[in-house]
């Protein structure tokens, strides 16, 4: 990951206006209709009225997500100076995307320092200040550590932002928790990018050793602890890969003894090549980011402890990799899994439930959780329903899926709940087993959940499919293109407005 982007924050500013000595951009908000905040207005007189000539010459008219760059006058204190519509103000997550556009302009017109003057905010100022900055922070991820042949003018140059608001010390103080979000967001990114020749599952159990700094307890567990444990599901997804399978829990205590854990639980499959039911040639590279889940989950335990969340979070993720070979399991084989019930296997490519049910077995028997929350890139289905906009979201409490829909509104990472039933899990039976590990093509992710939940045990519960998520191709302002980190903003919005 790099990301050498400093960010402070700073006062108005007071005094006479600043005149030659150009330091670098400006940024300022223009309300709808053309109307100059305070800060326009000031910037309007130190470049000698180029704000106002430019608005008069351009059809910009200060609505929401408009901008308009301007050449700032030889003589002024600025380089350029960059108008963003604010309509009639602006809510929390208009105002990071203000900071993520904002951000790549900067960076694609070369500037290495800017000015961003905050004010005519629905919100609060301070609220303003750090959702803004926190945008830009986010929006600048790049995963570039194989790119040895860059050439320097393709490279961002951005290095320094001022964001300027009535309410700096608040501001400082609310963009501190953010970064520490972002730090989590930007883990994940950075395990999903990785390719899956470098993260295995040891090799990804060892970067979530490096939590401890932060003061996370990490287990390790290999293939040995898991047999002894009885993982059986999980183990046979991993038989065909030369990499050991892993499980790694990890332990966030920052709320009193006595409150039962949250407990979040991610699916790794660091590569699915389908095993045996081998999936085609096309594509398949998109396969390294299987582990979607297991990444969200790890940089959401970075988040939480970055920012010393008073609650208690284990996090567990099921490391494997389902390669075919001639120790890999086949269709047919009928595994024991950890929690007693034995399931036939039809199809080895629908391998990610069978990782997670041992998991979510363990977890349970372990910490008694008063809630888990799974997260997966389980199904193809879940894109063909809702496509790149909302995860799948599978729950068997209302109140508990209530609260993961509000969060996702709130962090940008939408989810949107899909039915479950007795008659859906019909499609589980098995002639000679407890259950198959596939119900056929009609409602497939919802079948998957099915699947899960005959693995939970009186505990709330929610599963969130994110295989249409956890990647992207198309940009927005505060997501690259690639790896997302979803889920990492919504649990801890999750976390932080329930559980402290
Ligand atoms: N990892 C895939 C799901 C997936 C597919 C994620 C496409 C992202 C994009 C999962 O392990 C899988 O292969 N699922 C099968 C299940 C089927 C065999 C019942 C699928 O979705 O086709
Ligand atoms: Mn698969
Ligand atoms: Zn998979």
């Amino acid at each position: 990951m790099t990301n050498a982007l400093k960010i402070a924050f700073s006062d108005a500013p007071k005094g006479a206006p600043k005149k030659a000595g150009a330091t670098g951009a400006v940024a300022c908000a223009i309300e709808e209709g053309r109307k100059l905040g305070p800060a326009a207005q000031r910037v309007d007189e130190e470049t000698g009225g180029a704000i106002s000539r430019a608005l008069k010459v351009s059809r910009f008219n200060g609505k929401t997500g408009e901008s308009l760059t301007v050449l700032a006058p030889s003589d002024a204190a600025y380089s350029r100076v960059y108008l963003y519509g604010v309509g009639r103000g602006l809510e929390l997550l208009q105002w990071q995307d203000v900071g993520g556009r904002l951000a790549k302009a900067l960076n694609a017109d070369g500037e290495k320092e800017a000015l961003i003057c905050v004010d005519l905010g629905a919100v609060s100022a301070a609220d303003a200040a750090a959702n803004l900055a926190y945008g830009a922070l986010l929006s600048g991820y790049r995963f570039d550590k194989y790119r040895t042949k860059e050439k320097a003018s393709d490279k961002p140059t951005l290095r320094k932002l001022s964001v300027q608001s009535e309410e700096p010390a608040k501001a400082r103080k609310l963009y501190k928790d953010l970064e520490a979000v972002a730090d989590g967001v930007f883990f994940t990114r950075d395990l999903v990018s990785e390719p899956p020749n470098v993260l295995y599952p040891e090799s990804f159990a060892k970067e979530l050793q490096a939590l401890e700094a932060l003061g996370v307890e990490v287990e390790v567990m290999g293939e040995k602890k898991l047999e002894k444990l009885g993982m059986g599901a999980l183990l046979a997804v991993g038989r065909g890969s030369r990499r050991e399978s892993q499980v790694v829990v990890m332990k966030w205590n920052g709320a009193g003894k006595s409150s039962r854990p949250l407990c979040f639980v991610g699916k790794g499959v660091t590569f699915d090549t389908g095993g045996i039911s081998l999936k085609p040639a096309g594509g398949m590279e998109e396969m390294k980011w299987d582990m979607g889940g297991a990444g969200a989950v790890s940089g959401l335990m970075k988040a939480l402890a970055g920012r010393k969340a008073k609650a208690n979070v284990i996090g567990a993720v099921g490391l494997v990799e389902n390669m075919p070979d001639g120790d890999a399991q086949r269709p047919g084989d009928v595994v024991t899994s950890m929690s007693g019930q034995t399931i036939e296997v039809i199809n080895t490519d629908a391998e990610g439930r069978l990782v997670l049910c041992d998991v979510l077995t363990y977890v349970q028997k372990e910490h008694k959780p008063q809630l888990i929350v799974d997260l997966a890139t389980l199904t193809g289905a879940i894109i063909i329903g809702l496509g790149h906009e909302h995860a799948g979201l599978f729950c068997n409490d209302d109140e508990l899926a209530e609260r993961l829909h509000r969060a996702g509104q709130d962090s940008a990472e939408k989810v949107w709940r899909l039915p479950m039933g007795e008659d859906y899990d019909k499609q589980l039976k098995s002639d000679i087993a407890d259950m198959k590990n596939v119900g056929g093509r009609p409602a497939g992710s919802i079948t998957a959940a099915q699947f899960l939940a005959r693995f939970i045990d009186n505990t709330k519960w929610a599963h969130l499919d994110i295989a249409g998520m956890a990647w992207s191709t198309k940009e927005k302002p505060t997501v690259p293109k690639g790896a997302t980190g979803f889920g990492v903003r919504l649990l801890n919005r999750f976390v932080a407005d329930h559980y402290g």
